[in-house]
């Protein structure tokens, strides 16, 4: 089994226990408590859900907490709630009617304090607008915003109403838009004129109509004015945000729905070049957020959380909107870029509003490594109690320098492993408990039954390699791909009948903790976001000098993986630096700036196979080391590497 990332043997390092003060205070406070209680969870997976689950306020209570036709999962059968209820009004509707739900900072330094008490006001207002619109439970809406606090009233206006909300990141391009306001059959969109990022206004509501040039079928269009901006807008389609909540109730009565209502479509990448439409519902996924935000963060009332994290990602779905609102919390949330004015602006935010709990990307750690330590130096950061990192396998340089410069040696590390699929968290340090290696994610969450298995589906000893798979559902699992549902059973559960595949290569160490390694299929990480390649593949050969494409992940310092592209040309192209640049842009144009290669070669042909397959393996080992080691007997035309390594010798 290969990986992609440099394999980590970690069973010599230092384990790093959490303080006793810590433990003392935390929910699970030793390893005894954590194997208790996961024990009962996978033992009684009912008893230990159905408590998990009485923590929400429902309308109706289920009959059945789980029922299980492989790999289809219905969670709490019979039960209705309202998830935007559950996340608002029973905070508004007690003592903590006038804490600080949302601390935002947007990027020019304009700040807002949102009570709970104001959160509901604003949700029922925007829910009363979006009905006003016509817009229905079971109605799909794009969303399409900067991290601005209309982001989080728009997601759980929709809750409120029971239409699914499908947020789109803002770094995606105006056919990403198209792609899934054409899968999701979405008729309204709630966007901005812009967002802030470094100092500059990034145009949003210009991508969303280019968007519309190809798909008709949007009836709304709902902006929000943030930057103020000179912006067009459609009559009869477009509104604006603050005309459209004049006047209108900020009292909304919220209905119940069914446990297995559609919450919300999330669309990521996958091994082919169409985006696969993830879909969470109801009970289940909040259940889920809600318990595993609940004992991962270990929160506490008077905690400042803040995840910096984007809500177009799962991380911003589940642990900036639903985990930390259905538990009440108070949570920072925070517009911009972390370098402007400087690398010290994450610090500064920690400093001004006595951020308790911390959680980035190792993406992000490795910047601010890069940086230098005069900025973290030069913030008062003593209020951090706890700290967690998702996204990537985190680099055991990162993971000292975060433990040491930023949580003052005496915060422990939440590393997080989990995927949009997943919902909520599946392998992490309870922090009050788990001795913590740098590198690895330690133990499986309550209730998840997570292992490693080799081909033919034998568990795996320790030390060696394998496929990590989840033996039993779990609540906050995805349902299905939204239309596709045979794509859902041929994804996630085809490699070994019944069992959940990820997609990662994992390895477990003599203590039982899992080290992830990275993707087994053609789906890269780089910074963080998961990006395919057949996606960046076909971008690239829809333009007209393209005949054919390859793209692999390169081991990169910053981002964890960097995009290398290979292309051949059409007769009658030349090769030159401008096209080059000119297919990097296009790229950029298709999908995304986060998907614009960071290399391009120009090959008369690829590495293959003599049936055809392109040998990603060599390609990628090429770029990694300039060379080729391992067996080519089954490629197809031996020159073709000849001219790769000539080229990979020049600059791209
Ligand atoms: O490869 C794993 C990696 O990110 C993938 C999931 O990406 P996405 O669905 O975009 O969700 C990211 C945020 C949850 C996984 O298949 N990954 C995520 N967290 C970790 C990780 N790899 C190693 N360690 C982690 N803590």
């Amino acid at each position: 089994m290969s990986s992609k990332n440099s394999t980590p043997s970690h069973d010599h390092d230092a384990v790093i226990k959490p303080s006793r003060e810590f433990s003392k205070n935390s929910r699970i406070p030793s390893m005894a408590a954590y194997k208790r209680l996961y024990q009962e969870s996978i033992d009684k997976p009912a008893t230990f859900w159905a408590r998990e689950a009485a923590e929400l306020d429902w309308h109706k209570k289920w009959t059945k907490v789980l029922d299980w036709k492989p790999p289809f999962a219905k969670w709490f059968v019979g039960g209705k709630l309202n998830v935007c209820e559950n996340c608002v009004d029973r905070h508004a509707a007690g003592p903590r009617r006038n804490k600080a739900a949302i601390i935002w900072e947007g990027e020019p330094g304009d700040k807002q304090v949102i009570t709970y008490g104001q959160l509901q006001r604003e949700v029922c207002r925007f829910a009363n607008v979006l009905e006003n619109k016509g817009v229905k439970a079971g109605d799909r809406v794009l969303i399409y915003l900067p991290m601005i606090p209309e982001a989080a009233y728009a997601m759980l206006a929709c809750a409120r109403i029971g239409a699914a909300h499908n947020v789109v990141f803002g770094g995606f391009a105006a056919e990403a838009i198209a792609d899934r306001l054409e899968d999701s059959g979405a008729t309204t969109i709630i966007t901005a004129d812009g967002g802030w990022r470094r100092g500059k206004v990034v145009p949003l509501k210009p991508v969303v109509d280019l968007a519309l040039e190809s798909y008709q079928n949007v009836n709304h269009v709902i902006v929000v004015n943030r930057c103020h901006t000179d912006t067009p807008m459609t009559s009869d389609r477009d509104s604006w945000w603050h005309d459209d909540i004049k006047g209108v109730s900020t009292r909304h009565k919220a209905r119940a729905f069914d446990s297995e209502q559609p919450l919300f479509l999330l669309y990521t990448s996958g091994s082919t070049g169409k985006p696969k439409g993830i879909l969470h519902t109801s009970g289940g996924y909040l259940t889920g957020t809600h318990s595993s935000f609940k004992y991962i963060f270990d929160i506490r009332e008077q905690d400042v959380y803040w995840c910096t994290a984007d809500i177009g990602w799962i991380t911003g779905h589940s642990y900036i909107v639903y985990g930390p609102l259905a538990n009440g919390a108070t949570q920072v949330m925070y517009e911009g870029a972390p370098n402007f004015p400087d690398f010290g602006r994450f610090w500064k935010i920690v400093e001004d509003h006595g951020v308790s709990i911390f959680y980035t990307a190792p993406t992000a750690i490795r910047a601010f490594i890069r940086a230098g330590d005069q900025f973290p130096d030069a913030y008062d950061l003593s209020s951090l109690r706890l700290l967690g990192s998702v996204g990537e396998p985190i680099n055991p340089q990162a993971w000292n320098w975060y433990h040491r410069k930023i949580g003052g040696g005496k915060c422990p590390i939440v590393d997080t492993w989990w995927q949009t699929e997943t919902g909520a968290i599946m392998i992490s340090p309870m922090p009050g408990a788990t001795p913590c290696k740098p590198g690895t994610a330690t133990h499986p969450f309550f209730g998840i039954d997570a292992a490693i298995l080799d081909d033919s589906g034998n568990e795996c000893k320790a030390g060696e390699d394998g496929r990590l798979v989840i033996r039993k559902p779990w609540p906050s699992m995805l349902r299905s791909i939204y239309g596709d549902k045979k794509r859902y059973e041929t994804t996630y559960w085809s490699d070994y009948p019944g069992l959940y595949t990820a997609g990662d290569g994992a390895r477990r160490d003599k203590q039982g903790n899992f080290w992830i390694i990275g993707r087994l299929d053609d789906v890269l990480n780089v910074s963080g976001h998961r990006l395919g390649t057949a996606e960046i593949e076909s971008a690239l050969v829809s333009h007209p000098a393209v005949a054919e494409a390859a793209v692999i992940g390169r081991p990169d310092d910053l981002k964890g993986q960097a995009v290398s592209a290979f292309v051949i040309l059409k007769a009658g192209n030349k090769e030159s630096p401008e096209l080059r640049e000119t297919l990097r842009k296009h790229v950029a144009k298709v999908i995304g700036a986060i998907a614009k290669p960071d290399d391009l070669y120009f090959s008369p042909g690829l590495p293959k196979t003599r049936s055809g397959k392109i040998m990603r393996r060599l390609l990628k080992e090429l770029v990694a080391t300039g060379t080729i080691s391992g067996n080519v007997t089954t490629l197809e035309d031996f020159s073709v590497i000849d001219h790769l390594k000539n080229q990979l010798s020049r600059p791209s």
